[in-house]
């Protein structure tokens, strides 16, 4: 079983969905967890993470925010003294069109998947640089490889995020820190819920496994990138989409 005793993880989107079976996942292999978002309501993720017998910090941040971000780095060092681990999992979506898309629409996107996940990833870098040591996975998506009718600018976030996840694991390499992404399929979260029926159709239509993908399912990729068992694995993209892309 993977062990993450006493390490220290952070995170973003930390409330609900994705993020929440992450942050519990984590826990449950022993890390303390904060969590931040821009949602008011964290006890729900902090209580159960509290349950597993773990330390939880929740802090209200925008990670679009640059000195949001900040003091969460400041808060958790605070508390924690380090950072082993940060998951930049927060993410939108404002899909449209290509034609039919706004400027809004677009910057709205872009804004908070890339560079909110520029401005976290930039922050805990300079700690783990110091430190020596540290992980940071980034959740993009399949889309952000294949592209999406209706989702150009989504799509064009996480490509952009897998670029980014490449570029910093060749700059944080040679001060011991990993930088990996995992891009998950068709997954079932509030995320997806309002999608319309013949949207989930044409995903399901190109899954091998023949079913949608569960918060738990990224969350064990995230756990295996997390650990030591990933030491030597950094640059990478882990897609977990039943088969979707191969
Ligand atoms: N659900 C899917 O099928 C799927 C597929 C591929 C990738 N993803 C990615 O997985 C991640 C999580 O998705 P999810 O389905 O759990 O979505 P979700 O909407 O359920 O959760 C996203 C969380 O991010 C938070 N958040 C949004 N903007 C923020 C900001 N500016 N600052 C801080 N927190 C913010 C939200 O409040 C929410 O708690 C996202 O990056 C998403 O793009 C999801």
């Amino acid at each position: 079983m993977i062990q993450l005793t006493d390490k220290v993880a952070i995170v973003t989107g930390g409330a609900r969905g994705i993020g929440k079976s992450i942050a519990l996942k984590l826990a449950q292999a022993g890390a303390n967890i904060v969590i931040c978002d821009v949602l008011d309501n964290m006890t729900e993720a902090v209580s159960e993470i509290e349950t597993l017998g773990r330390k939880a910090l929740a802090v209200k941040a925008d990670i679009t925010n640059a000195e949001d971000v900040q003091a969460v780095m400041e808060k958790t060092l605070a508390t924690f003294s380090r950072i082993d681990i940060l998951v930049n999992n927060a993410g939108i979506t404002r899909d449209n069109l290509l034609i039919r898309m706004s400027e809004d629409e677009w910057d709205a996107v872009i804004r908070v998947n890339l560079k909110g996940t520029f401005i976290c990833l930039k922050a805990a870098a300079k700690i783990m640089m110091k430190q020596r040591a540290g992980t940071i996975i980034n959740i993009s998506s399949v889309v952000g490889v294949m592209g999406n009718a209706g989702q150009a600018n989504y799509s064009a976030s996480k490509g952009g995020v897998i670029s980014l996840t490449k570029s910093a694991a060749k700059e944080l390499a040679g001060r011991g820190v990993t930088v990996n992404a995992v891009a998950p399929g068709y997954i079932q979260t509030e995320m997806t819920n309002h999608l319309p029926e013949k949207a989930k159709e044409t995903f399901m239509s190109v899954v091998p496994l023949k079913r949608p993908g569960t918060a738990d399912d990224v969350a064990n990729a995230v756990l295996f990138l997390s650990s030591d068992l990933a030491s030597y694995t950094t640059g990478q993209v882990l897609h977990v989409d039943g088969g979707m892309i191969m």
